[in-house]
């Protein structure tokens, strides 16, 4: 493909191109301001490539999410979630003895250290649950001294931050209620795990429901990576600095707190329930979105890159129906959720706009049949990505276009002037 041709006061400039090996394409500003002086403007970064990465490819136009190649709706509910992890950090399916001592593995490193696990005990009783698992993944780097930074650990800190992700919400929701904290085992997979270390007694044998073990599987799969979101470039942005792997990740946990991004999931869920409790009135709230001078907007609606149905929201709407079915829930917010959608689909504002539903539109009614209470939902999306972030802090670190990442700007402020101390 020929180089751009920039024309800029009156002076021509080629920029090279490149092609990726699903056709998009890269227009190369790297020596942009040294020969033109001139910086691009990109608020929201929405066309602006920041690295060249083999981890997930989405078409947003058709619906396509990809990891490592293969589509999401041939890995969900297909492979069991640490499978599909080695997957995006290893870049190959692992093989079945592989498999096995990888699980093991993830679940011989998920304890916390003893004595982080006091650290439950000094957090406020209000804390938000996505604060506490960011100030713990944070200061896990304080409890191996060394290792955090040490390239020849790395995997060993990988197995750490994937095993005890889950550890640090399970104990965290066990402190809140008052629960002893259990322990994972080796005989369990990274869901049931998760599921038994939040919901079993210590009095007794719990064998969690196979049908929940599935769901929470596919769900962590649902929300392992998404290419450039903002939380994993908030990952590689903290990595560019040469942070170490706890500090880069406990970032991205921060970015993916805010209710634009991966908080969404807990705002539909307090948004359906508003619904419903104003009597099912969801016309309002669609009228409500459309409104300029309203800052409210239909949460779980609407991305970036997404201009047609979300292929997660796709799988996610189809498993809710069966789940719920299987464990003889009815949910009075799922009905909420398909009336709002069936008439969102069919409004102008939300058609002109490519407005569809996103992975938090119905994440979250699948939680709640799994018992997940409304404020850890930000958390379990934080387990799911985990993988990814990892994933992308690998791979930016191997990068040889690897730069510290410092956006420019233009400045608009007042031009020179001096200070006159007052006579
Ligand atoms: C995630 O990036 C990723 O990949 C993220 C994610 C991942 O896996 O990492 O997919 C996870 O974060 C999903 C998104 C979860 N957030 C929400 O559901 C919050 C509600 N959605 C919106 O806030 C919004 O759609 C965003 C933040 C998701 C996308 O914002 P953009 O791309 O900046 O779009 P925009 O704000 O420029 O919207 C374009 C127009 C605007 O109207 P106009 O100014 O053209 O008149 O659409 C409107 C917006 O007001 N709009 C909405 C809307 N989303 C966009 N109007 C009402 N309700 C909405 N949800």
């Amino acid at each position: 493909m020929d180089n751009a041709k920039l024309i800029l006061d009156g002076k021509e400039y080629e920029l090279p191109v490149f092609v990726g090996s699903e056709n998009e394409v890269g227009i190369d500003i790297r020596k942009l301001r040294d020969t033109t002086g001139a910086v691009t403007y990109d608020p929201g970064f929405a066309n602006t490539g920041s690295c060249r990465s083999a981890i997930t490819y989405i078409d947003g136009d058709k619906g396509i999410l990809r990891y490592r190649g293969y589509p999401i709706e041939e890995l969900a509910g297909k492979v069991r979630f640490s499978a599909a992890a080695y997957l995006l950090i290893y870049g190959r399916l692992p093989t079945e003895l592989e498999f096995l001592q990888w699980r093991k593995q993830l679940t011989l490193n998920s304890f916390i250290h003893a004595s982080q696990v006091n650290f439950f005990d000094n957090f406020s009783t209000l804390s938000h649950p996505m604060n506490i698992l960011g100030s713990m993944v944070s200061s896990m780097s304080s409890f191996y001294p060394g290792e955090a930074d040490d390239k020849d650990l790395i995997h060993h800190n990988i197995q750490r931050l994937i095993g005890q992700v889950k550890t640090i919400a399970a104990f965290s929701y066990r402190k809140s209620v008052g629960l002893p904290y259990i322990y994972p085992r080796t005989d369990h997979s990274y869901a049931a795990n998760f599921l038994r270390m939040m919901f079993a007694t210590p009095a007794e044998e719990y064998v969690v429901p196979k049908v929940m073990e599935e769901a929470l599987d596919m769900l962590l799969i649902l929300h392992m990576d998404h290419e450039q979101n903002c939380s994993t470039s908030t990952v590689r942005m903290v990595s560019s600095t040469m942070s170490n792997i706890y500090a880069s990740v406990s970032a991205g946990i921060n970015a993916l707190w805010g209710r634009l991004h991966g908080g969404a999931n807990e705002a539909v869920l307090n948004m359906l329930q508003q619904i419903a409790d104003d009597d099912g009135d969801y016309m309002k709230y669609i009228e409500m979105a459309k409104r300029k001078d309203d800052s409210f907007k239909l949460m779980g609606f609407g991305h970036r890159v997404y201009k047609n149905f979300d292929p997660r929201a796709k799988i996610l709407k189809e498993a809710v129906d069966k789940v719920l079915t299987e464990l003889g829930i009815h949910d009075p917010l799922l009905d909420v959720a398909k009336g709002l959608e069936e008439v969102a689909l069919k409004d102008e504002f939300f058609v002109e706009r490519k407005l569809y539903p996103n992975v938090d539109f119905y994440s979250g009614i699948l939680y709640r049949a799994l018992g997940i209470p409304t404020e850890m939902f930000t958390v379990l999306f934080a387990i799911g990505r985990m993988p990814g972030w990892i994933a992308h802090f690998l791979e930016m670190r191997a990068d040889p276009d690897l730069r510290i990442q410092r956006p420019r700007q233009v400045y608009i402020g007042e031009n020179l002037r001096h200070y006159e101390p007052e006579e």
